[in-house]
């Protein structure tokens, strides 16, 4: 096989490898994309052969666009990161025609002058796979990006070279505009169905890990660390649009018809069923042609996507903080399906709160296999009458977290047993208390194993310290291995601690161990305070804690008085920081992290010590008269009530509300009921605004929410509250 290249003179070899890539990029794309091939797979294999021994044999012949190159060979510690020339935006949803109108009108308020008939639509499938980025210089591929937070990806070029559906050059198109200097090429990473249920098949049989659904293999697949791996999963790319472009002589381009053309001449596969529509009308029929196509489709799709088709009115329109407005996906209804409540099992988070989760008979619902979903509380389960052993309906919108609707009571057997809610912790076997006013029940426990665990996880998460780049997976593995038994603990890792961790190479170890100490370093009072997970204690009134006592030994010492003062600090608040402070194991706790070096400072003087107004102390007139305004005293409105957020809020993002609304003692609900207290709705709200009108749930605009926050000006005052009138419910007071 090797000695081809003996027969070539230098030149003559260079010649024959670009002619055998040419040939096998042209019928790799006949095979992969237009599912035509007019070779046999042998004679395919054939040239593939005589390419690599001629690549092998002249090393100065390799190319970084070689289909050789496909087969993958690079094994990676870990992935890089690396920021998006323009950000990976978003979609925002809609869930019915009605809704999608409402988008549409809403756009046209924002292009005056502009008529609904005016507008064009450009169609198609919604692909229910990864978004990446395939970044093109000079018409070679150089960079594959998932899409990330948005803003960074992680780099997954290796991989993708392995995809036969990613053109490693830019094909010539028949009419060609000179090709762009830089191309980013944006669409989905998927695996068709059929190709999907053989890998399963496969790695069953070899021992692998099985998947879930299409899409999780499909970003297991493009996460591999090992390229070659990657090469034998089935990974598919389907171009969607366009990121940053360079045209030497300006892009060619005006719609996004045009874009699409264009990406396919290039040598991409585009959506199947793609369409432009000149009207809501043409919309709407496209949309039930596609609802009753999908199912033939060879991958899995969740709805459509519309986009505005015009460029110009694209870029008139903008986008939002994470969507943009010349664009919406309408979803496929909610799937539903039946099943059976086999179990109820307890799990223990953060704050000791037990949740039970509904453990269910395997079932598919709409392409997910869905196992568990959660029940909230008690007495939902209560309200609900549900049984173990029920036939349950699940159901499962999108992306969200599958849920009971109820129980077939008119199936029961009689054999149904009622839950009953455990006494004792599931975990360490501790007391178990539900509070007055609250629903929950929780271990009071802090030396729990399973609270430890939430309560490390926590710890190093964005919410506490954000040590980048110690994920989810490493903690689990670093407490499976029994090396985290709180959270001090990882400071005192070394890199023998990670060595003995499968899968953890020197490379990788080293990244962690800076990581951690780069976390030590940046470590605030206010940081670590919020790390520490202390209930009722958010970002903002860590804030206030860390401003006003200054060091984590001013707070131990502080009385249920002294913390109180502090705005931002209702009762509930003060009687848990004192709690916390007060427990032997948590005092521990802070001295473990100090030793470790983790003991911040306040910058600014501690209380009392300082006359100014704004270090609080005695100097804040209204603290003692107990006047309108964001008093610490008085208890918030919000505390024991369960809120839910829909939609877009004009301006808190929303961790940002989640945790207002924790602050002030509320419980963030994950799902429209009949008991959640209010629902924040701001733009494009979705079905769980009507779910909730339906129900009669209060219904807030961000305002109303902000005073009941008493993060507004006019705080709790002079509020309107039309919806809840409407709604039958007497306003909150
Ligand atoms: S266009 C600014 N078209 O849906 C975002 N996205 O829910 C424009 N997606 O992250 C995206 N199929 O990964 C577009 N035909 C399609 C799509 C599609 C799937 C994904 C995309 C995006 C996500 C948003």
């Amino acid at each position: 096989m090797a000695d081809s290249h003996q027969t070539h003179t230098p030149y003559a070899a260079r010649a024959r490898a670009a002619e055998l890539r040419e040939l096998l990029e042209y019928h790799g794309r006949l095979y992969h994309l237009l599912d035509a091939p007019v070779i046999a797979d042998a004679e395919y294999d054939g040239l593939f052969r005589e390419l690599l021994a001629l690549e092998e044999a002249c090393p100065e012949l390799k190319d970084p666009a070689s289909p050789t190159l496909r087969i993958g060979g690079a094994v990676l510690d870990s992935l890089s990161t690396r920021a998006h020339s323009l950000p990976m935006y978003s979609l925002d949803n809609v869930f019915s025609m009605a809704e999608g109108r409402e988008f549409v009108r809403k756009m046209l308020r924002l292009l005056p002058g502009a008529d609904e008939r005016d507008i064009a639509f450009w169609m198609e499938p919604k692909l229910d796979g990864l978004a990446m980025e395939l970044i093109y210089e000079k018409g070679l591929l150089v960079c594959a990006l998932t899409r990330g937070d948005g803003e960074t990806g992680e780099e997954v070029t290796e991989n993708m070279r392995t995809v036969r559906t990613v053109p490693l050059r830019l094909a010539s198109p028949p009419s060609p505009p000179s090709p762009p200097s830089l191309l980013e090429v944006r669409g989905e990473v998927l695996m068709n169905k059929k190709d999907f249920a053989a890998l399963n098949l496969r790695q069953q049989k070899t021992g692998g890990r099985t998947f879930a659904n299409p899409r999780n293999a499909a970003a297991g697949s493009v996460r591999q660390l090992d390229s070659a791996e990657a090469a034998r999963r089935p990974l598919r790319f389907i171009a969607y649009g366009i990121g940053k472009t360079e045209w030497v002589k300006g892009s060619p381009w005006s719609t996004q018809q045009e874009i699409m053309r264009g990406l396919r001449d290039f040598g991409f596969a585009a959506a199947p069923g793609a369409a432009l529509c000149s009207s809501l009308e043409a919309v709407e029929q496209w949309y039930d042609a596609l609802v009753r196509e999908r199912e033939s489709f060879p991958f899995e799709s969740d709805g459509a996507v519309a986009k505005v088709n015009s460029l110009a009115l694209q870029e008139k329109l903008g986008f939002t903080a994470r969507a943009p407005r010349f664009a919406v996906a309408f979803k496929f209804e909610a799937a539903q399906a039946r099943t059976r409540l086999e179990d109820i099992l307890i799990q223990v988070g953060r704050t000791g709160v037990l949740t039970p989760v509904a453990q269910l008979a395997p079932v598919n619902v709409g392409g997910v296999v869905v196992r568990r979903a959660t029940l909230h509380n008690e007495d939902e389960i209560r309200a609900g009458d549900l049984r173990i052993g029920d036939t349950v309906l699940v159901r499962r919108a999108g992306d969200v977290i599958p849920e009971i609707v109820a129980a077939l009571t008119e199936l029961r057997s009689g054999e149904e047993q009622v839950f009953v809610f455990p006494e004792r912790c599931p975990s360490c076997g501790g007391q178990v208390v539900r509070e007055a006013g609250e629903a929950a029940r929780r271990c009071v426990n802090r030396a729990c194993p399973a609270v430890r665990r939430e309560a490390v996880r926590h710890f190093v998460s964005k919410a506490g310290l954000d040590v980048q780049g110690l994920g989810d997976k490493l903690v689990e593995r670093l407490l499976d291995a029994g090396r985290l038994n709180d959270p001090a603990a990882l400071f005192r890792l070394q890199e023998k601690d990670l060595l003995d961790l499968e899968r953890m190479g020197k490379k990788a170890a080293a990244k962690v161990l800076k990581a951690l100490d780069e976390a030590r370093k940046k470590t605030t009072l206010p940081r670590l305070l919020a790390a520490l997970g202390i209930r009722h204690v958010g970002e903002q009134t860590a804030k206030a804690l860390a401003r006003e006592f200054g060091s984590m030994e001013a707070l131990t010492a502080a009385e249920a008085d002294d913390l109180r003062r502090v705005r931002d600090v209702g009762p509930e608040a003060a009687a848990s920081i004192r709690d916390f402070f007060a427990s032997p194991g948590n005092r521990e706790l802070l001295r473990a992290l100090k030793e470790a070096g983790l003991c911040p400072a306040e910058e600014t003087s501690p209380s009392g010590t300082d006359p100014s107004p704004s270090s609080g102390g005695e100097a804040h007139p209204d603290k003692e008269t107990g006047n309108a305004g964001a008093q610490p005293a008085r208890p918030s409105p919000l505390a024991g009530k369960t809120v839910l957020f829909t939609g877009t809020l004009p301006s808190l993002g929303r961790r940002e509300a989640s945790r207002l609304a924790e602050e002030a003692g509320a419980t963030l609900a994950g799902s429209v009921s009949a008991r959640l207290d209010y629902l924040v709705a701001g733009d494009n709200p979705g079905s769980k605004l009507a779910k909730a009108e339906a129900a009669g749930v209060a219904i807030l605009a961000e305002a109303d929410f902000l005073r009941l926050t008493g993060r507004s000006e006019n705080s709790q005052a002079g509020s309107t509250w039309k919806r809840n009138v409407a709604a039958g419910r007497p306003a909150p007071s």
